[in-house]
């Protein structure tokens, strides 16, 4: 059974890969990634914000030494908060290069075109095989357009593919009007991956103390589905590569990934539930799956389930959506199998 994938230009011997996560913090972790058959890493992100405070002591234009700038400020973890500064963060690639032989993607965190982005070269100078650039930017003032956002994600990407030879994956949320044709856009500037979807973290409200606090939640199953449908509708109409991140909790998550068109798969609340061994238990269910259905090739399984070959994509997803809410009626006559495919066969 083939179930080799390429990514960035990787040949990778399966589809399952660790997302950015704390896991990257130590190389001991990481070379248990590789010892469970992990076929990449990404590591942990370096924030632009983290690197302006250092090199060019300010944080998004505002110093921090004028009072004016200190309650916005004060929101932000200190240097200290970070796990490496980012001069250790380029040591750290050096020595986790040096360590495993698995691709090592190093992550770039930010969201403005700017000289910060010159460490991506440092990055590559430490011995990344590629970056992946994660754009998570939620935009409040109502004065910014879409279009304004999106051009300054391609712009960003496009400063990067100059200064940088290693392949770029461009990690990005979901609310943008026409997904599309901004991964289009950002296919047309360079990128050489598109990695599907960031969460959006929402702060919670205490209401014993009435403040604002960041919890963070691993994510389950559920949270596939808006991934799902996105790589299926661009799988086979952009150039770069296509991962998923986001609800990876079981095999059959894994499968259904692959089904609609991720080349690689990552994971992160599944690897820091249940340890690196998720990474055999997903590789062993795609192979009974691929067996059960007959099917020899991965090729055979990508993007089987996307929009490819639809005449009418937009059609689909309209259609999908009525009968969505038409399925409600019968779904309460007979309630939806919830049959989880790799379990249920174990
Ligand atoms: C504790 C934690 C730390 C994370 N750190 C980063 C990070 O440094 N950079 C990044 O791009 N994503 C980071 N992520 C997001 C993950 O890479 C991933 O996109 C997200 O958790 C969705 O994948 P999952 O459903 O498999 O957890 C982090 C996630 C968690 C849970």
């Amino acid at each position: 059974m083939q179930i080799e994938t390429s990514y960035l230009g990787f040949r990778l011997p399966h589809p399952f890969i660790a997302g950015a996560s704390p896991f990257s913090h130590h190389l001991d972790k990481i070379k248990r990634l590789e010892d469970a058959g992990c076929a990449a890493v990404v590591l942990h992100s370096l924030f632009e914000e983290q690197v302006t405070a250092s090199t060019e002591s300010r944080i998004h234009q505002m110093d921090p030494l004028d009072r004016a700038f200190a309650t916005s400020l004060a929101d932000f973890p200190s240097a200290t908060d970070y796990p490496l500064t980012p001069d250790a963060y380029a040591e750290h690639v050096h020595r986790v290069k040096q360590a495993v032989r698995i691709p090592v993607i190093g992550s770039l965190n930010g969201t403005t075109p700017g000289s910060w982005l010159k460490f991506a070269r440092i990055i590559e100078q430490a011995g990344a095989d590629a970056l992946e650039v994660n754009l998570y930017e939620v935009i409040t003032d109502l004065a910014v357009p879409g279009t304004a956002v999106e051009s300054q994600h391609v712009q960003l990407v496009a400063d990067l593919k100059r200064i940088l030879r290693i392949p770029v994956a461009v990690k990005l949320s979901p609310f943008f009007t026409a997904f599309g044709n901004l991964a289009r856009r950002l296919d047309a500037a360079g990128a050489d991956g598109l990695v599907l979807f960031n969460r959006f973290y929402q702060p919670d409200f205490d209401l014993k103390t009435m403040q604002v606090t960041p919890r963070l939640e691993l994510s389950t199953s559920p949270e596939l589905l808006m991934r799902l449908r996105w790589l299926a509708i661009l799988f086979g109409r952009v150039r770069p590569s296509l991962a998923l991140t986001g609800g990876v909790a079981t095999p059959d998550d894994g499968i259904k990934a692959v089904l609609a068109g991720a080349d690689v798969v990552q994971m992160v609340s599944g690897l820091l539930r249940h340890g690196p061994s998720i990474v055999p238990q997903m590789i062993r269910g795609l192979e009974r799956w691929m067996e059960w259905h007959k099917l020899e090739r991965l090729d055979e399984v990508r993007g089987r389930l996307s929009l490819e070959r639809h005449a009418a994509p937009s059609a689909f997803e309209r259609a999908n959506y009525i009968r969505t809410l038409q399925s409600w009626g019968a779904a309460s006559r007979q309630p939806a199998s919830r049959e989880n495919f790799t379990h249920a066969r174990e």
